[in-house]
């Protein structure tokens, strides 16, 4: 389906060209003054030059030929030469019926899906999630979810750093607490025990512990620093309690992403790409791209018109350790290889920004990628506290996902509860844990994915939770308002499936039509812009415009049978785009709140 506004482009591009002018002068925008009208076209401006005449005699010939138009209204001239224009309610009408019968509300799918890979996610196994990797999972699930939806083929996968010095750490670690475990015998032959020697809350020790021990005691960190290459190399015992280490991790990364709605297609890891190195360096040796530098195997990623000192990008350290650029490489090989990607997208901090321009550059440089390979980073900043500082717990450590959210939920259970006294209805215990956990899921998401990713943005439990304003909870709220009106319509013996939408009898009831009718082109730029942002926005809009229609229209009580079935079915138009808009951002409502 055509966007709305190029339908009413192309109408004015006409009028343009019958009164003698530059057909492409009429393309028109949103208002600048919803005041005074819908759209408006700032053509005869940009045309006064060309014609040598006055930009508002131009404006007032094309108004004129488009006296007869059968999609605008009101189409005025107005100094110093916009031209103002509204749409025939029929018009709007029979778009918004149109959506409500097509397939995605007429968002057009592409000629040619493409193939693409989001990577996010990142989390590091056996280090517990903190809110660090909130944004990551957040941002990259909405992406891929508006990627697919945009009619793409899209894997997202995790990308776990599962090969880097926290495996050497616990392994260290445990050998500390437990010397006469069997794995460090070197000289042990046998077969290693099924069972971990450790469950996750143990790691959840083991860990912080290591690391501290790492800062304090650098025999230690020298120690974990050879049993990570250990690792890497595949000696028995080790590899065998870095299985260990991941068994133990994985069911519970799992269990956390899942309780963020987020859901990977693919569990790989960083890990994953060691296979694929040794052939990649050889090729890399080969073609004569990397070379040897201060005993590292580097390639060098500057470029001529280079502003900043873009430094090589590191293969191999002296070493011969394979580091995150190494396995980046590798994995977008192995992405080549087995999916045939056309896009990978990267949802990581900003601060890794360097990393993926020498990534991206080398990949491009050796033949990794093919010519028209899409790789993108989406780097964003940091949710901080209202200090304006990363967000910290109470006593200033790092604050645990589990944590953060379980007190976004306990402030959700608290206004729900609120909410259901002042309104006089009785809410059962387990449902309003149940609803508590899902508003307080798209309070989260919302307060996140409504700012630009690149941009820092603070943690407000009080604003996020919130009932009103520009948040997730408010969303949802109008969705649940929308329900129960269409519920009653229904016990009112209203047939929703009859009900077709009308001519719009009033202004507000306009102006949330013309919202709505957004839909394909807000989809279009969140997908080409990889910009939730941007569906929260039109979904706060909506939610706006919903509210003023719903405040000056008696709707139920409408004695109007067709008017009241009408509106009745803009209604189920509005709750059917809100669906998909939060489904895209990766949240869902509730049925009641
Ligand atoms: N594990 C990394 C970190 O915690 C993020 C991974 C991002 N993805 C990637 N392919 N490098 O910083």
């Amino acid at each position: 389906m055509k966007k709305i506004l190029d339908l009413i482009s192309e109408e004015v591009e006409k009028a343009f060209a019958e009164a003698g002018y530059d057909a492409e002068l009429g393309r028109v925008t949103l208002s600048n003054r919803p005041d005074l009208c819908e759209y408006q076209c700032n053509g005869a401006m940009a045309g006064a030059k060309k014609y040598h005449k006055a930009p508002l005699m131009i404006a007032q010939e094309v108004a004129e030929k488009l006296g007869g138009s059968s999609v605008l209204s009101e189409v005025s001239a107005a100094a110093p030469g916009f031209l103002n224009m509204k749409v025939k309610e029929d018009f709007a009408a029979a778009y918004l019926r149109e959506m409500a019968e097509s397939d995605k509300f007429g968002l057009e799918m592409p000629a040619e899906p493409k193939r693409i890979v989001i990577d996010y996610g990142g989390a590091n196994v056996a280090k517990p999630l903190h809110v660090g990797h909130l944004r990551p999972a957040i941002i990259g699930e909405s992406i891929k979810r508006i990627c697919r939806y945009a009619g793409h083929t899209v894997i997202g996968d995790v990308h776990l750093g599962d090969w880097g010095t926290q495996m050497g750490l616990i392994c260290m670690e445990l050998q500390k607490r437990s010397p006469e475990l069997v794995y460090f015998d070197e000289s042990y032959t046998g077969a290693y025990p099924k069972e971990p020697p450790f469950t996750v809350s143990d790691l959840g020790v083991i860990y912080p512990a290591a690391s501290q021990r790492a800062k304090e005691d650098p025999a230690f960190k020298q120690a974990a620093l050879e049993a990570t290459v250990k690792i890497q190399q595949g000696v028995p015992g080790y590899l065998a309690l870095w299985r260990h280490i991941m068994d133990v991790s994985l069911p519970d990364l799992k269990k956390n992403y899942a309780a963020l709605d987020v859901f990977f297609d693919l569990w790989k890891g960083e890990s994953d790409a060691k296979p694929l190195i040794p052939e990649m360096v050889e090729d890399m040796k080969r073609s004569g791209l990397a070379h040897e530098s201060e005993g590292a195997l580097v390639v060098d990623v500057k470029e001529e018109t280079d502003t900043k000192e873009i430094p090589p990008c590191i293969i191999l350290k002296s070493d011969g350790a394979a580091l995150y650029a190494t396995t980046d490489l590798a994995t977008i090989k192995d992405r080549m290889q087995n999916f045939h990607a056309d896009a990978m997208i990267y949802l990581a901090d900003k601060r890794q920004e360097m990393h993926f321009l020498q990534v991206f550059r080398c990949a491009r440089k050796t033949g990794l990628v093919n010519e028209n390979t899409e790789l993108v980073h989406i780097p964003f900043g940091t949710m901080n506290g209202k200090d304006g500082k990363p967000f910290k717990t109470r006593e200033g450590g790092v604050m645990r996902l589990e944590s953060l959210i379980d007190e976004i939920n306990e402030e959700m259970l608290k206004k729900i509860r609120e909410n259901a006294e002042t309104k006089g209805y009785e809410i059962a215990a387990d449902e309003a844990r149940t609803t508590a956990r899902v508003v307080g899921l798209a309070a989260l998401k919302y307060g996140d994915l409504s700012n630009q990713a690149s941009k820092d943005y603070i943690f407000d439990m009080d604003r996020f939770t919130s009932f009103e304003g520009d948040t997730g909870p408010y969303i949802l709220y109008t969705m649940v308002r929308i329900k129960s009106i269409l519920a009653k319509y229904a016990e009112q013996g209203g047939e929703l499936t009859d009900a077709v939408i009308r001519n719009a009898s009033n202004d507000s009831e306009k102006s949330l039509m013309l919202e709505l009718a957004k839909f394909n082109a807000v989809i279009e730029a969140a997908y080409e812009e990889l910009a939730p942002h941007r569906i929260c926005a039109y979904i706060y809009d909506i939610a706006n415009a919903f509210n003023r229609f719903y405040h000056e229209t008696k709707i139920l009580t409408e004695e109007d049978n067709t008017k009241r079935a009408g509106w009745i079915a803009l209604l189920k138009l509005t709750k059917d785009v809100l669906e998909v808009c939060i489904e895209l951002l990766g949240f869902s409502a509730p049925e009641r709140m």
